[in-house]
């Protein structure tokens, strides 16, 4: 039997689900008295991410270099996307892995680690019906701003995407389960909640008096935690969002002004071969009412450039598409072709069109990015402090429209602070904190 782990680090990759699973297995092996650790941990967890090849491949770097200060090497756990879709394959390929657990599964972690104690190649790649999240501990330690993960999985089947298979079926949490969270996360320091999904919007349930639900009731409901001063959500997707919640954001207090609605292509072919069941008209007119809903909303989303078959004019219709919404923020990504789906089988986009491809979208988007950050120069806005800054005295903290802000304060991280917004760059702006809500700004020392 190996001794038992006394420390642990998790490391996660990918999507802001993985961070929050990453939190939850912290949590639950914190509750069975191990310690976390920045470094020589006893027990690395790597929570990965199997989205592109990059990131996938990731993991088998980062194995490899796993030491401890003494040269031997840690207990090694793969956890995340890249453990369901290649299971067993892991050990075959890195032999130094003694467990391998799944998102679904990870509850099941201190069992696993018995087993690895014991010299097992530990692996659980299950999807079990018994809901995990009933299974862990309850949240702990929160900065000013917490992930809660209210919708799992995918039933979209996006033909380049692994979502639907590495996170399973979609899945919504309960409503109890979800504001009893809620509140801990509160009562733990929280003061801004992040409703997390792969299609968050296609939330549903069943409230307290047994009446149906959609992500708009949930976040209705969770405006009336007294503590509580932020709501945002993410990611949607376009065919779930719902008139409600379009409204919502027009009439609920703390829901920020920020969705993030990925369309992906701006061409009809394309996102007919990608399955997303919209086009971009029906794109177009959803980002019209919810700009009637909340004028200033913040609209951010995702691209894939290069998707098999994608052609000049293909991809002009991205540019095109980018150019008539006028985005805050927005990710773009070459396609990488996924083993097992679809796209994957299909005839590829030479590599150096994409590179090319890339560039032109980029730069366009950091056009947007920058125009948008200058056009909030000038306004008076809360934001809330976050982190410490790089200079001392100063913090970063958060717009509603999810702008980071550098700002001198002596307010402690998790306060709201006024300040007015006196310089943006295109991934972030500086403010100038207001003393008093009468007060003239202080005017802000911008080198
Ligand atoms: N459920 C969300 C996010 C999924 S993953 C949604 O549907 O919007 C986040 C982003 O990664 C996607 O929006 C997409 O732009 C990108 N992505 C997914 N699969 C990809 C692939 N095979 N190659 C390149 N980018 C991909
Ligand atoms: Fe992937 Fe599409 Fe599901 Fe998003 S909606 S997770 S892109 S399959
Ligand atoms: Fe990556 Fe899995 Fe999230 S593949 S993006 S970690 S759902």
């Amino acid at each position: 039997m190996k001794p038992a782990p006394a420390t642990f680090e998790v490391k996660s990759y990918g999507c802001q689900m993985n961070a929050y699973d990453g939190e939850r297995m912290t949590e639950l092996l914190e509750a069975r008295g191990m310690v976390r650790v920045d470094a020589d941990a006893d027990l690395v967890v790597l929570n990965t991410c199997h989205i592109r090849e990059k990131a996938a491949e990731k993991v088998y770097s980062e194995i490899g270099r796993l030491k401890r200060d003494d040269g031997s090497r840690p207990m090694i756990a793969v956890a995340g996307c890249v453990a369901q879709a290649e299971g067993v394959e892991i050990p075959r390929r890195a032999r130094t892995v003694d467990i391998v657990v799944g998102p679904q599964a990870y509850h099941r972690l201190p069992a696993l680690i018995e087993r690895a104690r014991a010299g097992d190649v530990a692996i659980d790649t299950d999807m079990p019906a018994e809901p995990k999240f009933a299974a862990l501990p309850g949240r702990r330690r929160q900065g000013p701003s917490a992930f809660l993960t209210v919708q799992e999985g995918c039933d979209k089947f996006c033909t380049y995407c692994v979502v639907p298979y590495t996170r399973g079926a979609e899945v919504s949490r309960p409503w109890s389960a979800i504001v009893d969270e809620a509140w801990a996360l509160v009562d733990a320091g929280a003061r801004e909640l992040v409703l997390l999904g792969q299609n968050v919007n296609a939330w549903t349930g069943e409230d307290g008096k047994g009446r149906a639900q959609g992500l708009d009731g949930l976040i209705r409901a969770l405006d009336l935690l007294p503590a509580l001063d932020r709501i945002r959500y993410t990611t949607s997707h376009p065919a779930d969002m719902t008139e409600g919640l379009i409204r919502a954001h027009n009439e609920v207090g703390k829901l920020m002004p920020c969705l993030h609605l990925p369309v992906q292509s701006g061409s009809d072919r394309v996102l007919k071969a990608m399955n997303r069941s919209h086009d971009t008209n029906f794109y177009l007119r959803l980002i019209e009412r919810v700009r009637s809903a909340r004028s200033d909303i913040a609209i951010s989303g995702d691209f894939i450039v290069g998707f098999p078959g994608e052609s000049d004019e293909d991809f002009e219709a991205t540019l095109k598409i980018v150019r008539a919404v006028n985005y805050a923020l927005a990710y773009s990504f070459k396609y990488s072709p996924r083993p097992g789906t679809p796209a994957a089988m299909e005839e590829q986009v030479a590599p150096e069109l994409m590179d090319e491809r890339l560039q032109g979208l980029q730069a366009l988007i950091n056009e947007q990015q920058l125009a948008f950050n200058r056009a909030t120069i000038g306004r008076r806005t809360e934001i809330l402090l976050e982190r410490e800054g790089k200079r001392p005295g100063q913090r970063v903290g958060k717009s509603p429209w999810l702008q980071s802000v550098h700002v001198e304060t002596e307010a402690p991280i998790g306060e709201l602070v006024e300040v007015e917004l006196v310089a943006a760059g295109p991934n972030s702006l500086t403010g100038a904190a207001c003393r008093s809500p009468d007060s003239i700004c202080a005017v802000a020392d911008l080198h």
